[in-house]
C-alpha cells in the first residue's frame, strides 16, 4: 500500500515537473497564480500518512480551501524564517487580520469553524519533501493523525502553504 502512495506522489511529481519542462499549462483550473501542484502533492502525502495509521483520508473542503487560500494570501509577503510555520512556538504564530471577514468571504461563520484548525507553513519554493515533513514530522502532526478531522482545505501563495483542517460535528463541518 504504501508503496502505491509513493508510487503515486513521484508520478505527480514528474508530471509537474513536465508541466514546467513543456511550458504547458497543465492545470487548467480556474484560478490564478497558486500552487496546485504542490497542494496536490501535500494531500496525497497527508493522506498518505494518515493510512499509515489506518485513518481514513481527509476528505476535500471547498469553504476550508477558501479560508486556506485567503490566509495563504495575507501571509505570502512575510520571510520564512525558524520561527515561522510549523516551526513557530505555540502562541507566536502570526496573527491572521481582520479573521470575520475572511469567513464571512468564504460563507463561513464562526459556529460551525470552531473546531477546526489552521496549520500554516513556511517553505522556500515550496519544495514537496519538506512542505510533506513540515507537517508530519512537527508538532502538526498531532492533528493530522487525529481521527477528530475528516476534511480539508488547502491554499498557498509564493512559499506559504496553509491547512485548514475541519470535522464532521456542526461545530467544525465548515458549512
Ligand atoms: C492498521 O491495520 C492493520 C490491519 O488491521 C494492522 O495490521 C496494523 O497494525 C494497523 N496499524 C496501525 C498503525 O494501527
Ligand atoms: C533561529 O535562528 C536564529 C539565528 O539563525 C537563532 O539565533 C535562534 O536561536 C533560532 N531560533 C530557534 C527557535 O531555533
Ligand atoms: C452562533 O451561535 C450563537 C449561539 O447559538 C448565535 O447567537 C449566533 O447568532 C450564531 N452566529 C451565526 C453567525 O450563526
Ligand atoms: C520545514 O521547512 C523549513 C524550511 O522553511 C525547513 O528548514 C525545516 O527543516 C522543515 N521542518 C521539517 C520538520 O520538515
Ligand atoms: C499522534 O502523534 C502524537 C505525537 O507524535 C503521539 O503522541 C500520539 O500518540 C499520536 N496519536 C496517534 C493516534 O497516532
Amino acid at each position: 500500500m504504501a508503496y502505491v502512495q509513493k508510487y503515486v506522489i513521484l508520478t505527480l511529481l514528474l508530471l509537474s515537473i513536465f508541466c514546467i519542462n513543456q511550458t504547458v499549462k497543465c492545470d487548467d483550473d480556474n484560478d490564478d497564480d497558486d500552487h496546485l501542484d504542490e497542494e496536490d502533492i501535500l494531500l496525497a502525502g497527508i493522506n498518505s500518512y494518515r493510512a499509515t495509521l489506518n485513518l481514513t483520508a481527509l476528505i476535500e473542503n471547498e469553504r476550508a480551501e477558501c479560508l486556506a487560500d485567503e490566509i495563504a494570501d495575507q501571509f505570502k509577503y512575510q520571510p520564512c524564517t525558524n520561527t515561522t510555520g510549523s516551526n513557530t512556538v505555540p502562541g507566536t504564530e502570526p496573527e491572521i487580520f481582520n479573521y470575520p471577514n475572511l469567513l464571512q468571504k468564504c460563507h463561513l461563520n464562526v459556529n460551525t469553524t470552531r473546531d477546526g484548525v489552521i496549520l500554516p507553513a513556511c517553505v522556500p519554493n515550496l519544495d514537496s519533501t519538506l512542505v510533506l515533513s513540515n507537517y508530519t514530522m512537527s508538532r502538526y502532526s498531532n492533528y493530522l493523525n487525529d481521527t477528530k478531522y475528516t476534511g480539508v482545505g488547502i491554499g498557498s501563495e509564493d512559499n506559504w502553504i496553509v491547512v485548514v483542517l475541519t470535522t464532521n460535528t456542526p461545530e467544525g463541518r465548515f458549512w
